[in-house]
């Protein structure tokens, strides 16, 4: 089996190229651009595997991803790739547009020539948009996305089913909740509380801190994807959530806890545009349809995430600085008046 990972760079693909160069014998292809998010140390460990080829580009260039399909012949398709931070596509949508809808594009393309076994588009449970309690999102419900980050997702999802009716191509959409877990980039709710508890600074809390998250281990999302790409059925929409739902206040405070700092450095800040209340989503069919379940609990993996923190303090000292320090200060310095001196 050979699998071309777009995105393979970053927190989940990375993750999920690491499990699966552990767990299978398969050939993985990762073609990635390397933005602010991508990261080659993310996959060190399996850098010099015969199995393991590293291109770097974008997904938006269609020669490239084109020579890539007729060189490789992949059997299927794991796209990840995609501007992945709301914040950012508040502050700035145009990459966003760009990766999210013209590089699915590019990609749905290119596997409609080529015989392909699998395609899946890697999603999110935003596109549900915000849901009052306790309602919670199957697979069938309306699409509802507040950002042009969780639009974007939406109208990619759309793109991509459209691949399966009318070309046949074998598409399958997942739809994950928050994701969390080592190698995270600290611009997220929980490596950025992570690395400010860390460094003593202060947490900004958007608005009252009362919107709840399903919260989701990375390895779990990527072994979700794994059955999915396995046993999941063509033109398919599987959920995969945590079964974790907590209020961003509480996150945080755990997060104090176990870092062993005051709940002083917590520091209400005004709240993201059109931020969504909730979201929530039922994984019951991709666990009628496999045996896959989330196993890790919460705590477990909070108290693992922040053990990866503190021992990776080079790899966070490295990601926090350059253009991250310009997008903290658009982010949080004019309006929140926080400050990151790195
Ligand atoms: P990430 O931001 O950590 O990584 C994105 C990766 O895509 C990076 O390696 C980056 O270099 C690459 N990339 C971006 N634009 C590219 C382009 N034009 N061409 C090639 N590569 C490009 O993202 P993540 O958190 O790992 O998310 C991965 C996928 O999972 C995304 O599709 C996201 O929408 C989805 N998702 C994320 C979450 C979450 O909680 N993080 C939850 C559900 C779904
Ligand atoms: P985030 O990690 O950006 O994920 P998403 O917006 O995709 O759910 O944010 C999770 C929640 O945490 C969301 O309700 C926004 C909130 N949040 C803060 O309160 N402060 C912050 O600095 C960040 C980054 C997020």
């Amino acid at each position: 089996m050979k699998v071309l990972i777009t995105g393979g760079a970053g927190f989940i693909g990375s993750a999920f190229v690491r499990l699966v160069m552990a767990e299978t014998g398969w050939r993985i292809v990762n073609l990635d651009k390397l933005t602010y998010a991508g990261n080659p140390e993310n996959l060190a460990s399996v850098a010099g595997d015969s199995r393991y080829r590293f291109v770097h580009g974008d997904i938006c260039d269609a020669s490239l991803v084109e020579s890539l399909m007729v060189e490789e012949n992949p059997d299927a398709i794991v796209h990840f790739a995609a501007e992945s931070h709301v914040d950012r596509s508040i502050l700035s949508p145009e990459p966003v547009i760009r990766t999210n809808l013209r590089g699915a594009f590019t990609m749905l393309e290119a596997a409609r020539r080529h015989k392909l076994g699998r395609f899946i588009h890697v999603s999110t449970d935003e596109v549900y948009g915000s849901l009052e309690s306790p309602v919670e999102a199957t697979e069938d419900f309306p699409l509802n996305p507040s950002s042009p980050y969780s639009a974007s997702k939406a109208g990619s999802d759309l793109l991509a089913r459209s691949y399966f009716v009318t070309f046949g191509l074998p598409v399958v959409i997942t739809r994950a909740s928050n994701n969390y877990g080592p190698y995270q980039f600290p611009e997220k709710l929980i490596p950025l509380m992570i690395a400010n508890a860390f460094e003593g600074r202060e947490l900004p809390i958007y608005g009252d801190g009362m919107q709840v998250r399903d919260w989701l281990y990375v390895d779990d999302h990527c072994r979700g994807i794994l059955a999915v790409l396995e046993q999941g059925r063509d033109g398919e929409i599987y959920n995969i959530g945590g079964n974790r739902s907590l209020p961003n206040l509480e996150v945080v405070r755990q997060v104090l806890t176990l870092t062993g700092k005051p709940e002083s450095l917590i520091r209400y800040v005004a709240d993201r545009l059109g931020h969504d209340r909730r979201y929530a989503l039922s994984s019951e069919k991709l666990m009628r349809e496999t045996p896959w379940r989330p196993v890790t609990d919460f705590e477990t993996g909070l108290a693992r995430t922040i053990e990866w923190y503190r021992a990776n303090a080079s790899w966070v000292a490295r990601v926090r600085s350059g253009e991250y320090c310009t997008y903290y200060d658009a982010q949080y310095g004019a309006h929140r008046s926080l400050q990151l001196s790195v």
